[in-house]
């Protein structure tokens, strides 16, 4: 399984392609505006930070405004990916696109039926939000049992499946176990995925009894 991040915030990219577990970033309009900064100031911090995917978001709702917003955000970098609504005028950019070998993240995708459509106009990614599902009291992981199954059906299908809208660890533990290609998860839930209570009074015991020996590994020779 990959990791994306989801965020604009250089910082926690940064200290996250740090760990060398990042695979790529997906952001949006809302976290460009939560930044605070200019969307392509934003895109090139990074992609220079980067080598994997990095989606970008169009903000235009018609197919040939949306297929110059794709064409403008691919020329910063090789690994942008363009991102686009799930709507009849952004399968058709997809299309557009994918045939100018622009790679393209379909988002907001809330049904299977969506997602066929979605790997019909050849996307790189389809982004089913998990979360706002369950916000609405629906089960955003059948979502992505029933495009896994669905996908596997097809293998002309090239599309991965990338879960978006996380909200907590089980999100993910649930999405590998479905067999999702990736995860795109805020950086306080990527954080989190380490944590265990057990790990740390584990390692306070390891350390408290190391002490008592008086030892040190890197004293010897
Ligand atoms: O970036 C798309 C998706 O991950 C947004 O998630 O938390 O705004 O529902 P959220």
């Amino acid at each position: 399984m990959k990791f994306f991040v989801d965020t604009a915030d250089i910082d926690a990219i940064r200290d996250l392609a740090d760990t060398g577990l990042l695979d790529g970033v997906t952001t949006n309009p809302s976290l460009v505006a939560k930044s605070g900064r200019d969307f392509f100031d934003v895109l090139k911090d990074i992609c220079d930070i980067v080598d994997g995917p990095v989606s970008a978001e169009v903000t235009a709702t018609d197919f040939e405004t949306m297929l110059s917003e794709g064409q403008s955000l691919a020329k910063r970098a090789d690994n942008i990916v363009v991102k686009v609504p799930l709507t009849w005028d952004g399968l058709k950019a997809c299309k557009a696109l994918r045939q100018s070998g622009i790679m393209v993240n379909v988002t907001l995708c809330f049904s299977a039926s969506q997602a066929i459509l979605a790997a019909k106009a050849g996307a790189s990614f389809i982004s089913p939000f998990v979360g706002r599902l369950d916000d609405i009291s629906e089960d955003g992981m059948a979502l992505i049992s029933d495009i896994r199954e669905i996908y596997d059906n097809y293998p002309n299908f090239e599309t991965e499946i990338l879960v978006a809208s996380i909200r907590h660890p089980g999100h993910i533990v649930e999405a590998a176990r479905i067999g999702a290609d990736i995860c795109t998860v805020p950086p306080d839930i990527l954080h989190k995925l380490v944590q265990h209570p057990l790990t740390d009074k584990g390692l306070a015991a390891f350390l408290a009894d190391w002490k008592k020996t008086g030892q040190s590994i890197l004293d010897r020779k």
